[in-house]
């Protein structure tokens, strides 16, 4: 059993595998929170708080004269407000009297089998074999009846527990949530963690960050509309020795796609909380008596392994429990071609089909049409929302074309921007209140498009309704689903002035109502998550899309670093690669180890390419296809640390069985008669020979990972090495 209920210590406690976290129902029945990390068996771990008279903190009224507790000193499972703890909120709520104040005691708690669900969000799931078990804790306050459910699912296996947030007004008046955060954290010894995030911008996605806590609030977070390509739903607080294989790592990541924030708060006394959640700014939420408001669940995880450790736990739960689609797990992804880079909006069928041949000869199993095939679009500023064939562009139609396509024995890839809308559009003629605009107010541009008001019906229906109707239309295996401006002007015609600060949650709760229903009725469709490269790269676009383009800049040198800093969180084989001309100084089949790194795929006018590079993607796509399962499937090992000096990037993929794996380098930088590197292998077994490409000499697994294998140095710059390791 996962969930254990200590009756004389009124501790909870969840254990995973290798982890514990513990609760308890404290002193005047607030609940504290006692313990998160390696596993405790069964101890109550109360016996760290220290209780004594804190100036300035303030006491909770019942505890009358004891002046030693102080909320502002305890640590909380959800902190309550206005209640003397002045940390970084859980909740701020406006009672239906005008008050801010929740006071959240324990009511009751329930135990269950499985995993809770959430009825408005995407939301991991238990696997068949999974042992997961569900607590729910009510708390309440009676003065306003309002009511926060803390959900909690334990994975023992997997070592991950989610967590989530109901509120619930039970009072007899509306109430306006302006703060609901999904998890709170809070660490009585906090001095001493290092934070990890991933902040970027577009086309340089996910860099690693990592930074002292001080003392202050440090927080992390997007008030763009969608997660982002500057920051992103996940970090990871870890000690401060903590290294690739060593230390301990918290990890949390958000199951949400828009704003979002999340605060690590050291204080006072040294003292740690994190909260993450849906972004306050502009957040407003009107519950009516006996409505409910979901909040987006956080998948935490810890490790003793550094962030090796902590990445695998995140790497094999996303592989199993996030996405229902057939391709994470029971069919192999294509090597595909996308025509975006080959020939922009500048296209028609002949040039599709002569692609498509050449690309044949590369290997390739699928051609994508992207932008320009619908309404009147040869340039970026007109277009969208009219998602119907262009025929002057596809004069034989688009049945036809991919009729063509098949003909060839390849499948038919297409490519939509669903939430946006261009105002030269029959779309935008038709329906110009659909797109967000404030009254009386020109909307921001970006890239000359406007972003439809998500959270109405008639616009998610509008787009269900022509999606499908494309999708049905012809025989189409992929999609790729594109966003490519930050919303601004929130505004939604259909709600009351008064209510307008509900707009951006509702924007993303329409949007995963339409990627749901879509994806629902066409599960054998092949989706692909975009957002002007990997600005939406999260944990709940990656519940619908399999994969997901990591970025625009295709350079294989930065998309180093760019994979690096993805796998953090989010496996490989959610990572979008392809092969493009960007980088010109770089041999080709370096941009193919780069790009075997993920989803394997072409971005370029496979016409242009001559017999002999023709043949060098042929085969590049052939090993792609040969070490599919170690790279999708297997444990990947950053080698090298792309952001720190040094003249050669390396990592790895080691079967589940350790009897095979992929070790590849990339030499980044060639310098002068300098010193012969060598890359130490990981994750072998130690006792195990491996022979090397199918060579005859065989190493043991320790020797590989202790000596590491020599680098050739004389070789052209940016040269690239597979070494493929065969258990003998
Ligand atoms: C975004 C995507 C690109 C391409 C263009 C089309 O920038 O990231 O891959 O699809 O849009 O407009």
């Amino acid at each position: 059993m996962g969930i254990i209920f200590n009756e004389s210590s009124e501790t909870i406690t969840l254990h995973t595998r290798h982890t514990s976290y513990q609760m308890k129902i404290g002193n005047l029945d607030y609940l504290l929170h006692l313990y998160y990390g390696p596993s405790i068996r069964d101890t109550d771990m109360s016996y760290q708080i220290m209780q004594y008279d804190r100036g300035f903190s303030g006491n909770p009224y019942e505890s009358r004269n004891a002046r030693t507790f102080s909320l502002d000193a305890q640590p909380q499972e959800f902190s309550t407000q206005q209640q003397g703890d002045f940390r970084t909120a859980s909740i701020e709520v406006v009672n239906s009297d005008g008050s801010y104040s929740f006071h959240g005691k324990t009511a009751n708690f329930k135990i269950k089998d499985g995993k809770y669900q959430l009825d408005t969000l995407p939301c991991v799931f238990a696997a068949a074999e999974d042992t997961v078990d569900t607590l729910e804790v009510t708390l309440t306050d009676e003065v306003s009846n309002v009511q926060v459910i803390l959900l909690y699912s334990v994975f023992e296996e997997a070592d991950i527990i989610t967590r989530s947030v109901k509120v619930v007004n039970s009072g007899a008046a509306p109430i306006h949530l302006k703060k609901i955060m999904s998890v709170c954290l809070d660490f009585l010894n906090g001095a001493g963690f290092d934070l990890v995030s991933l902040p970027g911008r577009y086309g340089q996605e996910r860099q690693v960050e990592r930074q002292h806590m001080t003392h202050h609030i440090h927080t992390i977070g997007s008030v763009r509309g969608s997660s982002s390509h500057q920051q992103n739903p996940f970090v990871i607080l870890c000690d401060r020795d903590a290294t690739e294989d060593y230390g301990k790592c918290y990890g949390f990541s958000l199951m949400y796609s828009g704003n979002f924030l999340t605060e690590i708060e050291l204080d006072q006394y040294d003292q740690l909380r994190l909260v993450m959640g849906i972004h306050p700014k502009q957040f407003v939420y009107e519950l009516k008596p006996q409505e409910v408001f979901e909040a987006p669940e956080v998948v935490m995880a810890f490790t003793e392994h550094g962030f090796t450790g902590l990445s695998h736990l995140y790497h094999d739960f996303y592989r199993t429990n996030l996405c229902h689609s057939k391709f994470v797990q029971r069919v192999q992804r294509p090597v595909l071609i996308n025509s975006w880079e080959a020939a922009f909006m500048d296209f028609d069928d002949v040039k599709l089909v002569e692609i498509a041949k050449a690309a044949k000869n590369m290997g390739v199993d699928l051609l994508v049409m992207d932008d320009g095939w619908f309404g009147k679009r040869d340039d970026d500023n007109s277009g969208l929302g009219d998602w119907y064939v262009n025929t002057d562009k596809i004069k034989c139609g688009l049945h036809k074309l991919v009729e063509q396509i098949n003909d060839l024995d390849m499948k038919f890839g297409i490519w939509f921007e669903p939430e946006m809308v261009s105002e030269d559009s029959d779309l935008y003629r038709a329906h110009p209140d659909w797109a967000m605009q404030i009254p009386g107010r020109h909307a921001v541009r970006s890239r000359n498009q406007m972003a439809l008001d998500m959270s109405r019906q008639e616009v998610q229906d509008y787009l269900i309704k022509n999606i499908n109707a494309i999708l049905d239309d012809a025989n189409i295996f992929y999609v790729k689903w594109d966003i490519n401006r930050s919303l601004a002007d929130i505004w939604s015609n259909t709600l009351p002035a008064e209510r307008q600060g509900e707009v951006y949650h509702r924007y993303i709760l329409g949007l995963y109502r339409v990627m749901d229903q879509i994806i629902k009725t066409h599960p054998d469709i092949l989706f692909e998550g975009c957002s002007g490269g990997g600005g939406r790269y999260d944990a709940a676009m990656l519940h619908y899309y399999p994969q997901y383009w990591v970025s625009d800049n295709n350079h294989p040198i930065d998309r180093l670093k760019l994979h690096y800093g993805t796998s953090f969180v989010y496996p490989v084989c959610t990572m979008g690669a392809h092969i493009s001309d960007s980088g010109r100084f770089v041999p080709l089949k370096t941009k193919a180890v780069v790009a075997m790194c993920g989803t394997f795929g072409y971005e370029l006018d496979a016409t242009h390419l001559n017999a002999e590079e023709q043949e060098i993607c042929r085969e590049q796509s052939g090993l792609f296809r040969q070490y599919y399962p170690l790279i999708i499937k297997g444990d990947y090992y950053r080698l090298t640390n792309p952001f720190e000096p040094g003249n050669m990037t390396a990592w790895q993929h080691v079967s589940k069985d350790r009897s095979e794996s992929l070790l590849s380098v990339v030499v980044t930088n060639l310098t002068c008669n300098g010193p012969q590197e060598y890359i130490r292998a990981k994750g072998l077994d130690p006792n195990a020979m491996y022979s090397i490409n199918g060579g005859t000499e065989v190493y043991s697994g320790s020797a590989l990972m202790n000596a590491g294998l020599p680098i050739n140095r004389e070789v052209e710059e940016y040269s690239s090495f597979q070494f493929y390791l065969k258990r003998q």
